[in-house]
């Protein structure tokens, strides 16, 4: 039971590593919540710093959600377990407490943590993700359906309950988290991301 808990704390430590803080650090020598949209995350850090940047910080953000998760199995196989280190590790990406409790808006590090719970899924809203990003440049919006499609095909492909709550719960965290985000689609100001655009 205690290396259970440990292990949670752990992982909740591990998801408070400020990726993007870091890289848009050491790369651009900024502090990435004072540019572009002001999230901590792989997305803002593509943009303000560069796509090498970028694509390190989405790396990283999605390993420190998958890695965790993978080998709480060892400790635990239970779905009640994994649930409980992904949340571990959503909350501290979150509001990290490295930062002073703000942390990103948690997609990268929950593609990482769905992904070694519910793979299928995952690649579902993965696919989703990509074909709304390409037709808006929007990695909100495309984000947004992402985290909505994960409780529908969690229900449809017959996971049961506790998927369905855990990635319902899931969603409107981080759908809560984009709350500027839509409010900028809404009013057509949402900052796009042209990855192949020269910086
Ligand atoms: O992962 C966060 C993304 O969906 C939005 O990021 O920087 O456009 O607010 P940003």
């Amino acid at each position: 039971m205690l290396i259970k808990i440990l292990y949670i704390l752990l992982t909740y430590l591990c998801g408070s590593i400020p990726f993007a803080y870091i890289v848009a650090k050491a790369n651009g020598k900024v502090d990435i919540r004072t540019v572009g949209s002001g999230n901590s995350g792989a997305t803002n850090v593509f943009r303000e710093i560069g796509k090498g940047a970028g694509a390190i910080t989405l790396t990283a953000d999605v390993l420190k959600g998958f890695i965790p998760v993978y080998f709480a199995t060892f400790i635990d196989n239970s779905f009640i377990y994994s649930v409980a280190v992904a949340a571990a590790i959503m909350s501290g990406h979150m509001f990290t407490i490295f930062l002073k409790f703000k942390g990103g808006k948690g997609v990268a590090t929950g593609l990482g943590v769905f992904s070694a719970i519910m793979p299928l899924p995952s690649l579902i809203a993965l696919s989703i993700f990509g074909l709304v990003f390409v037709l808006s440049r929007y990695v909100s919006l495309g984000s947004i359906c992402a985290v909505i499609s994960l409780p529908l095909t969690s229900y449809f492909l017959g996971y049961g309950t506790k998927p369905v709550i855990f990635t319902s719960a899931a969603a409107v965290l981080i759908i809560y988290r984009h709350r500027t985000n839509i409010k900028r689609l809404i009013e057509r100001s949402e900052n796009k991301l042209r990855i192949f655009k020269k910086k």
